[in-house]
């Protein structure tokens, strides 16, 4: 008997744990993802937990890491899905420019590679990221000694990273970089109109629109192919043919292979219509001369991918698929004040 009631509970047991019904929250950390999202990639070095997030978040916010009064707020601003609304090309330390595009940091704790050449790749890539943040001339321009030595000094900096990550932990720029990459691993955005949609809400799109989604995941475009899966990126790197001469030259700087001159990797369209202006140097302005650059198959360039062909898109084909990427904004993201400045 009690070997049979011992079963019924082990079998509840295995039933809750098993539980998969969404959103998923997480007790430990608080993160919500939405329906179709996938459990998010553990990084043993740095669990993410609530504390650390909230370290975090007061962090990105703040300007000690840096010279020069700025923050990763500055570069990536929530109104514009983390990106840098507006500008080419970001400015940091006393308004030197970096030579890209600021890339929208959203679900970007799914990503194997960062950047728009994948320097960076691996479950502490964005720890990573965070320390050359600190160190670049462009960026923030400061050093680990004086970050160290303004946290050891600063009234609550010293309890929260203990708090977040033990007792053993000293005030320095390893913490703070691992609780900033941990409030970055939060940032998840999936509860624009098209994820509706998806989740059965037929409404949730109108007719050009959900005209649109259909061109967008067709053999006839092959937007879909590249800008893949519940993020939109296939975080691969391939050549558009946006110009016949790349400055930068791309996934090269990483390799230094010739058949990746050109190269970048596929960014999100999540949020797409926030993020203007496009492409890893930011040159083209709108959606619309980015669905003519697809629509004419891009320019002639040596590595350019195989599926750039001119599409024969109509106008009216090519206003749906600028209202499907309309709809892929997500306003719960730009509004959700567990991502905005701490008060
Ligand atoms: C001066 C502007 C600027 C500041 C300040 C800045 N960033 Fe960025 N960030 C960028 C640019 C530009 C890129 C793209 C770099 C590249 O691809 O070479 C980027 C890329 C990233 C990426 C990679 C995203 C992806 O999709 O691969 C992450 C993560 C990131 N930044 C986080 C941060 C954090 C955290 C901070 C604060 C410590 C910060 N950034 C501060 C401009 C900035
Ligand atoms: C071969 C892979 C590939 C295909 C196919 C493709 N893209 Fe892209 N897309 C990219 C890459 C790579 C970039 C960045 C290129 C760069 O910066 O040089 C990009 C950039 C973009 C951007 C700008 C994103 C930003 O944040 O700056 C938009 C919008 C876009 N693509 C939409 C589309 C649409 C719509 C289609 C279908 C008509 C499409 N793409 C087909 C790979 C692809």
């Amino acid at each position: 008997m009690i070997k049979y009631i011992l079963t019924i509970i082990a079998i509840i047991g295995i039933f809750s744990c098993q539980n998969t019904s969404h959103p998923v929250s997480d007790e430990d950390n608080g993160v919500v993802l939405p329906l179709g999202f996938p459990p998010l990639p553990i990084n043993l070095d740095n669990p993410l937990t609530k504390v650390s997030i909230e370290l975090g978040r007061k962090l990105f916010y703040d300007t000690i890491l840096s010279n020069g009064g700025i923050s990763c707020a500055s570069c990536h601003k929530q109104r514009f899905a983390f990106s840098d609304g507006g500008n080419h090309v970001s400015f940091g330390f006393q308004g030197r420019s970096t030579t890209r595009n600021a890339l929208s940091i959203v679900n970007v704790a799914y990503y194997e590679n960062y950047n728009w050449d994948g320097k960076f790749h691996g479950s502490n890539a964005i720890e990573e990221i965070v320390k050359t943040v600190v160190h670049l001339p462009f960026e923030f321009n400061c050093d680990s000694n004086t970050v160290n030595e303004r946290l050891r000094k600063h009234p609550e900096y010293p309890k929260l990273i203990k708090n977040a990550y033990g007792e053993s932990a000293e005030p320095n720029l390893k913490y703070a970089a691992k609780a900033i990459a941990n409030f970055v691993r939060s940032i998840i955005s999936g509860n624009s109109r098209y994820d509706k949609f998806v989740k059965g809400d037929t409404a949730a799109l109108n007719e050009s629109e959900k005209r649109g989604l259909r061109l967008f995941f067709s053999d006839r475009t092959k937007c879909s192919e590249c800008h893949s899966g519940h993020l939109f990126t296939d975080n691969k790197f391939h050549s558009t043919g946006i110009t016949t001469h790349y400055f930068d030259r791309g996934r090269f700087l990483v390799t230094d292979e010739n058949e990746d001159r050109g190269k970048f990797r596929t960014p999100t369209l999540r949020n797409i219509a926030l993020t203007a202006p496009y492409m890893h140097n930011g040159e083209i302005l709108t959606l619309e001369e980015i669905m003519q650059h697809y629509n004419n198959g891009g320019k002639i360039f040596i590595n350019k991918d195989k599926r750039m062909k001119p599409l024969g898109l109509s106008q009216e084909e090519i206003k749906d698929l600028i209202n499907f990427l309309h709809a892929l904004t997500d306003e719960d993201l730009i509004k959700n004040p567990k991502y905005s400045k701490p008060l």
